[in-house]
């Protein structure tokens, strides 16, 4: 197992750089370690397991790093923040950098901790498609990482989510960035909420990002499934998308085959577009359950 843990880290050697400093170091089956997934946040490791067990060769190694590891137990229904497996305990939320953008990350505040670095290639391009004078919506925007790619590049961004912490965190994000939150909107409150109230006020965006958890309830109790909601929830940006604008939507949930996913956005988005499909970061070598699909006018 120690071959495989030292391959593994050493084929993504040139991933870290002191630009983008965030990483999965060990993608499960990947990587031949099916069920152990590693991930280092400027050089704090966090272990996801699917199983309560580690195994005891990768506890040895471990213990050889010399680093700060946490672990979490990979479940949808887990809220839990990672607990301390080894190396000295990481007190405070602390910045990490993806593409010289900082972040904040925080292994105390929960099941996820600040990113998902599966879209990291996905905010890359989200950040080299705006330009000032271009209006992002990113909705279920969690902490605000792809608004903060787009802010970068000097558009004017809105950012939805239900969760006001979230929406807190995400100006943390801009004012890391030397970004001012109050040149930017933030929305608390339900994403189909927003969409149609946007169509209402008339209010159009260049880009639109769609990236939702697989279930979600809003305040009313009003239940979100990707694969029976997603053409709705796409139909109704595409309502608010300016001439000449693209629409990212994304999902994780692995009951869906992209091409699945692409037919149920083109059946229910009402004009016809363009569908583009974005591969998962080099890192991300097991199954790529991420599926993006870029959609243009
Ligand atoms: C999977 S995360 C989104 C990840 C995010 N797009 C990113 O790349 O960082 C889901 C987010 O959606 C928010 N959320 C869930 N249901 C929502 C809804 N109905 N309207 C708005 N936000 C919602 C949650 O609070 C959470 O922040």
């Amino acid at each position: 197992m120690h071959d495989l843990l030292d391959a593994a880290i050493a084929k993504r050697s040139s991933l870290l750089t002191a630009e983008s400093n965030a990483i999965r170091l060990i993608d499960g089956a990947g990587d031949g370690l099916p069920g152990l997934f590693l991930e280092s946040y400027a050089g704090r490791w966090l272990l996801s397991t699917t199983t309560g067990n580690i195994p005891p060769p990768f506890r040895e190694w471990l213990r050889d790093q010399a680093v700060s590891c946490y672990w979490k137990r990979l479940d949808q229904h887990q809220k839990e923040s990672p607990t301390l497996l080894c190396g000295p305990e990481i007190t405070a939320p602390f910045l990490i950098r993806e593409h010289g953008f900082a972040y904040e990350i925080s292994f105390q505040s929960g099941y996820s901790q600040g990113i998902f670095l599966d879209q990291r290639d996905n905010r890359a391009q989200v950040h080299r498609l705006m330009r000032p004078g271009l209006r992002l919506l990113n909705t279920f925007s969690y902490t605000g990482a792809f608004s903060v790619a787009a802010a970068m590049a000097g558009a004017e961004t809105t950012t939805l989510d239900l969760s006001q912490p979230y929406l807190d965190w995400a100006k943390r994000n801009f004012s890391h960035n030397s970004l001012n939150p109050a040149d930017h909107h933030f929305c608390k409150g339900d994403t189909f909420h927003w969409l149609r109230r946007f169509a209402k006020q008339g209010r159009l965006f260049d880009t639109i990002v769609l990236d939702p958890p697989t279930f979600s309830r809003d305040e009313k109790g009003k239940v979100f499934r990707v694969e029976e909601n997603f053409g709705e929830l796409a139909a109704l940006a595409a309502n608010i998308l300016a001439p000449g604008g693209w629409m990212l939507c994304c999902t994780n949930f692995r009951g869906i085959s992209s091409h699945a996913f692409e037919r149920q956005l083109l059946g229910e988005i009402p004009h016809p577009m363009t569908a583009r499909h974005s591969s998962m970061p080099p890192d991300f070598n097991d199954e790529p359950y991420l599926k993006s699909v870029w959609l243009t006018l």
